[in-house]
């Protein structure tokens, strides 16, 4: 193998192993933000936009932030249930940032 090679390689492997630890983990802005057509029996829309705020601010200390789209609700539901924990939201706060991830089911 030349050097070359070598370096194209290790460019392309390296790549590879960033780019899949980081594919779910997405910024702020690419949050969905809420609007009527998200609005459920189960969360107004008052709710939804109340946790996407909580679920910000408490939510990305440790890693970045995931898309509510990367998981299924029932997913979200056993997710929470560790992650919440590790935070200080209130119970009723908790409950609206799985309204905001679960897209109000
Ligand atoms: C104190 C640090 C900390 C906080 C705060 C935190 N997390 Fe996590 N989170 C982790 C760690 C560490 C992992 C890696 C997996 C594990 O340890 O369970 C993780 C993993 C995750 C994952 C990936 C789970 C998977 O199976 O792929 C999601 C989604 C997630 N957290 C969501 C949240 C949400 C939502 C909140 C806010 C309620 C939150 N996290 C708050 C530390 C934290």
């Amino acid at each position: 193998m030349t050097k070359q090679n070598f370096f194209l390689l290790s460019s392309i492997a390296f790549l590879l192993i960033f780019s899949s630890c980081k594919k779910d983990e997405i910024t702020t802005d690419a949050l969905y933000i809420p609007t009527a057509s998200d609005v459920t029996a189960n969360a107004t829309l008052e709710e939804l936009q109340q946790g996407r705020t909580l679920y910000i601010n408490n939510c990305g200390a440790c890693h970045n932030l995931y898309s509510p789209d990367s998981y299924t609700p029932s997913r979200w539901q056993s997710i929470l249930s560790s992650m919440v924990p590790r935070t200080n939201l209130s119970t009723a706060d908790a409950s609206l940032v799985s309204k905001y991830v679960s897209r109000g089911k």
